[in-house]
């Protein structure tokens, strides 16, 4: 394992919130800190004062139902009255909360006052649908200052959002309105990308067609396309806010009441719906992010993560509000109109922490150094990755092109899940390049062999998280069997990371990817089984199998195997139509990189398709034990 240390400068270490919070309890270092937050109780319950409640808790932790963990209960609390009302009273009320940067190159600056008032004025738009408390509202959306508004709306007055992902297809749009049976979508007429208007009110109408639960949708005029509305059913955002009162009192709310569910991919090919809820989430997401960023007052802190992943929900939308933070909210891909895009905007708006995911960073990397160089990049203070495995190489190229040889790189490991960061360095901890370093305070984590024992220091094993965290999630959306069956069945108290890790002698994390049949492609998450079922719908598969193979920008890329029907023939053009047929049926970023044609797929005797085989020749490996092969 590299060796390499990078010791953080004693500025950072001394300047950092997670130093002031450790002086502030008398704690002389981080080991002792880590021992001391093993203490749930104490705490998470005090990073939690430093919220606003309406009610306090009686209880930090209630561990009476686990794997149903519920944190602060019998408090009443909204998160969207600690992202902006709260800050009313305060000088953050003038502050920037987004610079808002579209595709095309306008900027607009929204500060909390004037966030506050549209949230407000689409609060009581949606009440004004009919919707209530508990009601689910779909989104469906490009990264524009209306995507969070809404989120925060629906959220005020406790309905529960479900944001989707703008790059997904209709039918996959259709499916998460149904499991969640909205009442309303929200969307745009159109969205910029790459130059050219995506059409999502489009997809948005082919997915209602089929959810007849979605009694109304809103527009809100984004790109200017011509879109049908239908009567009675469709109405433009403006229309809806039009002569509304921008004043809208947050919903008191108990700690464990939901604040929204987002799809993830997991074994299946059934999305896995993640529930996530206001007073235990808020306390994670605003701590992590006040602590791994450092975030302080003068910050413009930019995660470049879409909001339709939990990246973007947690660390654009509520923890940077929570904390009074400028955000920067961009709208457009990374390389447009030109690979720069980026490093103009860290130059232009001073941009000081940068958080991103590998699979950008080894984009930038083929585009080469002199791209950065162009700009002024002396703004930024900190680095942060997201998503995946940060290879040692592109780790370091980020540290010495973007940080300018100097900057740390938080290496955040966690998921849709856990809902915050939960491995992760401080500010004050040594790096390792291509580990995610350490358990955060107030979590324990471990390494396990197959048979649940404690893996020797540097060998591969399962990643499980040893004791509940505030931000968990808290169930899978109507499907709570799903949910223990997933995480906590393989060693019961222990949730299940699926994800193949090392711990080193120094207690240092180093993932190694999925575990399970799931891929990491561009930092999205997609299972294999998704895939499979979509190629198989399509009218000439038989059967499909699909692997993940390793790609030098990707992380991963879905590689299919497919057998076709009788009598159909092996073209390329069928391969080219299967490609785009997965990429309708789900979204671009399922579209497998190759197919490849087989008479038959290779199998157990009880018929289940040897994916292990597969991915084993994909990848010129040696294929192991075949005992099992039917023939
Ligand atoms: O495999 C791990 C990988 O991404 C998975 C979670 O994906 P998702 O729920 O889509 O959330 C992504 C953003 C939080 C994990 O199971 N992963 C995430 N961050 C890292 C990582 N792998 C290694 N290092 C990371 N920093």
């Amino acid at each position: 394992m590299a060796q390499e240390l990078y010791q953080p400068p004693k500025e950072l270490v001394e300047n950092s919130n997670i130093k002031a919070f450790m002086n502030k309890h008398g704690i002389a270092d981080l080991d002792i800190l880590l021992d001391k937050a093993q203490d749930l109780d104490w705490y998470w319950g005090e990073v939690a004062k430093e919220l606003d409640w309406f009610k306090p808790w009686d209880k930090v932790l209630d561990d009476s139902g686990a794997p149903f963990f519920k944190w602060f209960t019998g408090a009443k609390f909204n998160i969207v009255h600690n992202c902006l009302d709260r800050h009313m009273n305060t000088p953050v009320k003038d502050k920037i909360a987004f610079i808002y940067e579209s595709e095309p190159g306008e900027v607009e600056r929204w500060t909390y006052e004037q966030l506050h008032k549209e949230v407000n004025m689409f609060a009581n738009g949606l009440k004004k649908l009919g919707v209530k408390k508990g009601d689910r509202v779909t989104l469906f959306m490009p990264m524009i200052p209306q995507n969070p508004i809404a989120m925060l709306a629906c959220a005020k007055i406790g309905a529960v959002h479900s944001v989707v992902f703008s790059g997904f297809s209709s039918g996959s749009l259709r499916d998460r309105i149904l499991d969640a049976d909205s009442k309303v979508l929200i969307t745009t007429d159109g969205a910029y990308r790459r130059g050219k208007v995506v059409e999502l009110k489009k997809n948005a109408d082919a997915a209602m067609a089929e959810a007849p639960c979605c009694q109304h949708c809103v527009v809100f005029k984004r790109a200017g396309n011509d879109v049908p509305m239908t009567e009675g059913r469709d109405i433009w955002w403006h229309d809806l806010v039009d002569g509304l009162s921008d004043e809208c009192e947050p919903e008191p709310l108990d700690s464990e009441d939901m604040l929204y569910m987002l799809y993830t991919s997991g074994t299946t090919g059934k999305p896995k719906g993640i529930v996530h809820i206001h007073g235990g989430y808020a306390v994670g997401t605003y701590s992590t992010l006040k602590f791994v960023f450092d975030l302080k007052p003068d910050d413009v802190w930019w995660c470049a993560a879409d909001i339709g992943w939990v990246t973007g929900h947690s660390y654009i939308v509520y923890a940077p509000l929570m904390n009074g933070a400028t955000s920067i909210l961009y709208e457009g891909a990374p390389d447009f109109p030109a690979p720069d895009r980026w490093w103009s905007i860290v130059e232009r708006e001073k941009v000081t922490v940068l958080y991103t995911s590998p699979t950008a960073i080894r984009m930038f990397m083929r585009h080469g150094e002199e791209l950065p160089a162009k700009h002024d990049l002396s703004s930024l203070r900190l680095l942060g990755s997201v998503g995946e495995p940060i290879n040692p190489e592109a780790w370091r190229w980020y540290r010495d092109n973007i940080g300018g040889g100097k900057l740390q790189i938080m290496d955040t490991w966690w998921q849709t899940e856990t809902g915050t960061f939960m491995i992760s360095p401080l500010p004050i901890t040594d790096l390792k390049p291509g580990s995610a370093t350490r358990p955060l305070p107030g979590v324990k984590a471990d390494v396990l062999t197959q048979d649940g024992n404690p893996a020797k220091p540097g060998e591969n094993g399962l990643g499980v998280l040893l004791k509940p965290w505030p931000a968990m999630l808290r169930t899978l959306y109507k499907d709570p069997d799903r949910y223990v069956q997933t995480y906590w069945s393989r060693f019961p108290g222990k949730y299940l990371t699926g994800d193949s890790v090392a711990k080193d002698e120094d207690g240092y994390f180093w993932f190694r990817g999925r575990v399970d049949e799931v891929l990491n492609v561009a930092g999205h998450r997609l299972g294999t089984a998704e895939v499979e079922s979509a190629l198989v719908a399509h009218k000439d598969v038989a059967e499909a199998a699909v692997v993940g193979v390793p790609h030098e920008v990707k992380g991963d890329v879905p590689k299919a195997f497919v057998t076709l029907k009788v009598g159909v023939e092996k073209t390329d053009a069928l391969k080219d139509e299967l490609k785009k047929w997965v990429a309708t049926e789900i979204g671009k970023i399922a579209q497998p990189d190759e197919i490849e044609f087989r008479d038959k797929l290779p199998k157990t005797r009880s018929g289940k398709i040897m994916r292990r085989l597969l991915k084993a020749e994909a990848l010129g490996q040696p294929v192991g034990d075949v005992s099992t092969l039917d023939e």
